[in-house]
């Protein structure tokens, strides 16, 4: 493997116990670009072609208050596959608040874990303290890959190639964008949505696939809520309204704790997809953090995802002392979220619920070019209890109900895995799931690529660095690189 290390990042950062600062949690602050990767185990296919992008956090300056894993700053991982080889970079996102902490030398912002004031600087987004990180989300757009902050912010602007910093979206409004904009690789348009403290306490809108935004339309709510991820099928965009959000009177006191809300219904907006009227539907309570896929079926939109069983969790009690509150947060066996179909009856205005698996499973993936459309297969993965990691992936058959699983050895930790379509693909699942593994047993990292139809590992390559643990990842193929 050939490595070349970039100038290092200022960091004040020193020892720290905290759960998710240390094991497979532990910062990266090097940048570099490494060619010619080491094949660990069976042979990269030559029809994968494109790049895995992988968002995750890394905190380069001492916490002012109580660190919380999303306050890190995000950094971009890459792998390119291009005629049965792999390239790997990776970079921090240089956004606002990351330029103004390496000039400074120290942390500037609080965290989601800080009390009102902690923050020297005024924050961005619907929380208002925090630093825009970039860390959540990452998606590519119109040749470009977009970062995002799940808290809304800028939207920032990578070269999916060379991770060159591109800066901030010309289309990102004013109350910034949510993580999980979501693109249509049949029009090429990005729908995103943000949300606030003030009224209308949402919008949404629509960017074309030349990077101009058409829509932006105010989705009126009943007050300030925590939406996180949307869906959309062919003629509709799905957001949210769940009864999972802040305290109303506290957040008079500028204090952020959320609550689930007793009595209140989930509600679900259906959107025109190009703006217009709301049809809202109502659903049994719950949280929801990512959905997958949405379709339309005679008169009904279906939607898939994940419900939570109990969306605001007991501390962890086997946690370290002062972390059970956010450990539990983070931990889908505390949360328990479940692989669920809603269908809104867009005649009747009804809804009807069914659970499809009653293990708990989240960060789902299948094929985007099904995305909104009919579509047979899901990936899952499945989580470590009492962790914010990965340990494993199942496929559903979501018409047969068939279900297969990998399962990690002990101390090996995934990230999220998209579905890469293998070149000439016919079937749906005719392709390849990509996911960097920690492996917390050698202290290194690896690329695996699993054989998404016979749901089997066939390729394992030694990255130059451990890596950090994140949220999100993406694949993007060769002929979405460029606008
Ligand atoms: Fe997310």
């Amino acid at each position: 493997m050939k490595i070349e290390r970039l100038p290092p990042v200022r960091t004040s950062l020193g020892h720290t116990n905290h759960p998710y600062m240390t094991g497979a949690w532990t910062p990266l602050h090097e940048e570099v670009n490494a060619w010619d990767l080491e094949v660990l185990e069976g042979a990269i296919p030559a029809d994968l072609d494109g790049v895995y992008l992988r968002n995750t956090e890394n905190p380069v300056h001492a916490p002012l208050g109580r660190y919380h894993p999303f306050d890190g700053d995000g950094m971009i991982h890459q792998i390119e596959f291009r005629a049965g080889t792999a390239a790997y970079r990776n970079r921090f996102v240089r956004t606002r608040g990351f330029e103004a902490e390496q000039e400074a030398g120290e942390s500037l912002w609080g965290g989601l874990a800080d009390g009102p004031g902690t923050s020297k600087r005024p924050g961005f987004g619907a929380h208002g303290s925090l630093k825009d990180t970039a860390s959540t989300d990452i998606v590519v757009h119109a040749g470009e890959a977009i970062a995002t902050f799940y808290q809304c912010g800028e939207a920032y602007r990578l070269d999916p190639l060379t991770l060159e910093n591109l800066g901030v979206a010309a289309w990102a409004p004013l109350d910034g964008v949510s993580a999980h904009p979501k693109v249509d690789e049949e029009t090429g348009e990005l729908l995103f949505f943000n949300y606030s403290k003030h009224a209308p306490y949402m919008h949404y809108g629509v960017v074309d696939a030349t990077g101009k935004r058409t829509v932006y339309q105010a989705i009126d709510l009943p007050g300030p809520r925590l939406p996180h991820d949307m869906a959309f099928t062919k003629n509709w965009s799905i957001l949210n309204d769940l009864p999972v959000f802040w305290d109303h009177n506290l957040l008079e006191r500028d204090i952020h704790a959320v609550r689930l809300h007793k009595g209140v219904p989930s509600r679900f907006g259906l959107v025109p997809r190009h703006g217009g009227e709301v049809k809202w539907f109502e659903a049994a309570p719950t949280y929801v953090l990512h959905w997958l896929n949405a379709y339309e079926e005679g008169d009904e939109v279906v939607l898939d995802g994940y419900f939570q069983e109990n969306p605001t969790p007991r501390p962890l009690e086997d946690a370290p002392e002062g972390h059970g509150h956010l450990m539990a947060y983070l931990d889908e066996h505390s949360f328990r979220p479940k692989l669920h179909r809603w269908r809104f009856n867009l005649v009747t205005g009804e809804t009807t619920e069914q659970r499809l698996d009653d293990r708990i499973l989240e960060f789902g993936m299948f094929n985007q070019q099904f995305a909104g459309k009919p579509y047979r297969y899901a990936y899952s993965t499945t989580a470590k209890p009492g962790w914010f990691l990965f340990n494993g992936f199942v496929k559903h058959d979501l018409v047969s109900g068939e279900s297969w699983s990998i399962t990690l050895p002990e101390g090996r930790y995934a990230s999220e895995a998209p579905f890469a379509p293998r070149v000439g693909a016919v079937d749906e699942d005719d392709g390849y799931l990509i996911s960097f593994i920690i492996d917390e047993n050698r202290g290194t990292s690896e690329c695996l690529i699993v054989d998404a139809k016979r749901f089997a590992v066939v390729c394992r390559l030694a990255l130059p660095h451990k890596l950090s643990s994140g949220t999100h990842s993406i694949w993007a193929g060769r002929e979405r690189l460029r606008a």
